[in-house]
Parts: C-alpha cells; sequence; structure tokens
C-alpha cells in the first residue's frame, strides 16, 4: 500500500466509456481489499478476466506443524534444507501460525503456470536471485537485497536469471502487509524520521498487454488447495491500471538505519506490519556512540513475541554459531540475550555489516517437521558459558 501510482492508459473517468481503436469496450475490474473499504485498483482488460475454460482438480497445498513442546529457543539451519522444482514446488515451510507463514525456497525451474494467493499477502526477501516478476500490472525488476510484496489475489510469475543462485524467504500473511502506521502523516505519506520513503519504493515499471487466447493455467492458493483454473485470455492483459494495490519491490539496502548513543530497540528497524506480526529489518549500521555504551543487545523477555530471525549476511554480533540462511526462534514465556563473551567484546566496537530479517509475531509459532529437522539440538544450552570452547576471536564476533 505504498502510494497512488498509475500505469498505461486509463479513462478520465472511473466506471464510463472506455475504447479501444476498434470501438469495443475494454473490461474494467476492481481489485480491492476489505469488501470497498480496503485499498483498490482499478485495471482495464483487453478481455474480461472471467472467462474461465475448465477446471482440473486442485493440488493439496497445505502446511502440517508438528505438536511437539515448543518452548525452547530454536536455530534452524535454512541452508541445510533441500529445495527444487518451480516456484511453488521449491518452497519449503518452517513455521507459522494463524497470521502468518515462513518458507525458505531455492527454486530450479521455470513457471509454467501463473500463480495468485488468493488469501495471503507474500512478501519475498530475495536472499540471492535476480530476475523480474512478472504480473498483470507490469515488469517489476528485482535484485538481491529486494523485499518484493505482492498483494494477495494478484496473478503474477516469477522469473529468475539463468545462472544466479536463488534463495527466497517467502513470508505469507493472511491479511494486508503494510507500511508501519507511525512512519506516515494522516495522509498516508511517509514521514521525515521514517527509515524509507517513496522513493524507495519500485512500482512496476512496464506494462506487458499480451493479446492471447488459448488456455491459460491459473494457480489460486486457498483452503489448503492449489485451483488450477484455466483461463481462456492471457492474464497480463492490462492496458492500464491506477491505484494503490500493485506489487512492489523494496530494497533491505535501502532502509536507512535509526541508531542512538544507547541501544537502540527493536521496533526501529521495522519496516512493514501485518495483523499480529512485523517484519524488520537489521542491516549495516553504526553502534551506539554513549562511551559507556554496551551495543549488544541487553537480554530480554518479550512476553506477548516469538522472534525469528533470519540471518543473510554479515556476522551477527550478539549470536555465536549462526550461519548464512539460519533461523533463530526465541519463543515469548523464556528470557533471550546475548551469547556468552559478546556483551564485552561488543564494547567499544564501531559498527556492524550484518544483514537480518526479523518477523515478530504476536501469536505463537508452530514449527513444521522439516524445520525440526535441521535443528541445532545444542542451540537452547548455547547460552552456558562453557557451552563454546574457544574464546571469542579478537574482533567480537
Ligand atoms: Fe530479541
Amino acid at each position: 500500500m505504498p502510494y497512488y501510482f498509475r500505469l498505461g492508459q486509463v479513462p478520465h473517468k472511473r466506471h464510463t466509456q472506455f475504447r479501444k481503436p476498434d470501438g469495443g469496450l475494454y473490461s474494467e475490474e476492481v481489485i480491492g481489499a476489505e469488501g470497498f473499504s480496503g485499498i483498490s485498483s482499478i485495471a482495464y482488460h483487453l478481455h474480461p478476466p472471467t472467462v474461465v475454460e475448465r477446471i482440473e482438480d486442485p493440488i493439496p497445498y497445505g502446511v502440517e506443524y508438528t505438536d511437539l513442546d515448543f518452548l525452547r529457543h530454536r536455530h534452524i539451519k535454512g541452508f541445510e534444507i533441500e529445495s527444487g522444482g518451480d516456484w511453488l514446488a521449491a518452497r519449503r515451510y518452517v513455521m507459522g501460525n494463524e497470521d502468518v507463514r515462513l518458507a525458505l525456497a531455492e527454486p530450479t525451474d521455470e513457471m509454467d503456470y501463473f500463480y495468485r494467493n488468493a488469501v495471503a499477502d507474500e512478501v519475498v526477501f530475495v536472499h540471492e536471485g535476480e530476475g523480474v516478476l512478472e504480473s498483470p500490472f507490469g515488469v517489476l525488476e528485482f535484485t538481491a537485497g529486494d523485499y518484493v510484496h505482492v498483494p494477495r489475489t494478484i496473478t503474477h510469475r516469477w522469473k529468475f536469471k539463468e545462472g544466479v543462485k536463488r534463495r527466497l524467504l517467502v513470508i505469507e500473511s493472511f491479511s494486508e502487509v503494510r507500511f508501519p502506521k507511525r512512519y506516515m502523516n494522516q495522509f498516508g505519506q511517509l514521514l521525515e524520521h521514517s527509515p524509507f520513503c517513496e522513493r524507495d519504493v519500485r512500482p512496476p515499471s512496464e506494462l506487458m498487454t499480451i493479446d492471447a487466447e488459448g488456455e491459460f493455467e491459473v494457480r489460486i492458493a486457498k483452503h489448503d488447495y492449489l485451483h488450477r483454473l484455466f483461463f481462456r485470455y492471457h492474464p497480463f492483459d492490462y492496458v492500464g491500471w491506477d491505484g494503490y494495490m500493485y506489487p512492489y519491490a523494496f530494497s533491505i539496502h535501502d532502509f536507512e538505519p535509526i541508531t542512538g548513543r544507547i541501544h537502540q530497540p527493536p521496533p526501529v528497524h521495522q519496516t512493514f506490519a501485518g495483523r499480529n506480526f512485523v517484519i524488520c529489518s537489521f542491516v549495516p549500521r553504526l553502534y551506539d556512540y554513549h562511551p559507556q555504551a554496551i551495543p549488544a543487545p541487553y537480554n530480554h523477555s518479550n512476553i506477548d513475541s516469538d522472534e525469528v530471525l533470519y540471518y543473510a549476511e554479515g556476522n551477527f554480533m550478539s549470536r555465536r554459531g549462526i550461519e548464512r540462511g539460519s533461523f533463530t526462534l526465541h519463543p515469548g514465556g523464556i528470557a533471550h540475550g546475548p551469547h556468552p563473551g559478546t556483551v564485552e567484546a561488543s564494547i567499544g566496537k564501531k559498527g556492524t555489516e550484518e544483514l537480518a530479517v526479523m518477523v515478530d509475531t504476536f501469536r505463537p509459532l508452530r514449527l513444521t517437521k522439516l524445520a525440526v529437522e535441521h535443528e541445532d539440538p545444542d542451540y537452547m544450552f548455547s547460552w552456558r558459558p562453557e557451552a563454546f570452547a574457544s574464546p571469542l576471536p579478537s574482533n567480537g564476533h
């Protein structure tokens, strides 16, 4: 929901005659959230978006969680989870709840269908990879470090550049994903104190406007199934659209960190908000500059949050034994904090190159069986002073 945007041709007045060169009418569609009260866009198709030729049996696409005892700190080695196949086949769910689900994906094959998630916004953090997201709203280029936000109901297709490794963190939100309200004024504009602004948001750049007839499969996620509908007309047939609902990209490298004399709390890293969860970006930044400052975070009991960190790049100052692609899950109910030695080691350090994505949920998360299979069983005990046999290296990480 970044801001009003328009691409291509739209009539001067909505819901009025808008004709093709041959005199026929374009087919208007309002794509809107929460009835007619949420954000929306109005699109103009070459052909009606309603013509379905046939339907095939749906593909089961639910997520099962384990029923193990969850009150433990967890470390899941994400890069050890094998993946492959096309965009949806490659998705490996690791945890979730009623509000949000997290998956990793390492797609190896092209999509030979189009995809639409009818129930969840998808925010995809491109850890590695490069390519274009195609949708009727236009072509959206992405590269490593981008968050690509695809609002629910938008038909799309991911196309990756050949020869470039692909690793994605997929965040599915069963509610609209938006920017934090406190970053915006009453008019919806991002304020001066926001760590990013509208210029950092990249909408689709160019329409595709494909006029083609045939059978175009759209796989629609709903009710734990992928429903297979075959439409007569190519779904990327907009000649124009305008409004607030569209896919866009935002690079984590355009997030300007907020720093201070003493340790700043995690909300300064917040980037997105959904129902009962937030997404935060930890980016390279200077450390606190009070002469007595302790850059490492304090121990904390975040009573109403389960905190998930996905480690992308760099050394994570307060953690030891963490790898690229690791998840940590620190659930509400038990305190967590810096690993032994990291508090002292952080003192006097000037900055960090860490890059990580955090998802804090306000309702408890459940893990999948796959996540548990790739868990470091010793992580819960890694705060014992004797847990790490070797002394800290001199750089403190
Ligand atoms: Fe925390």
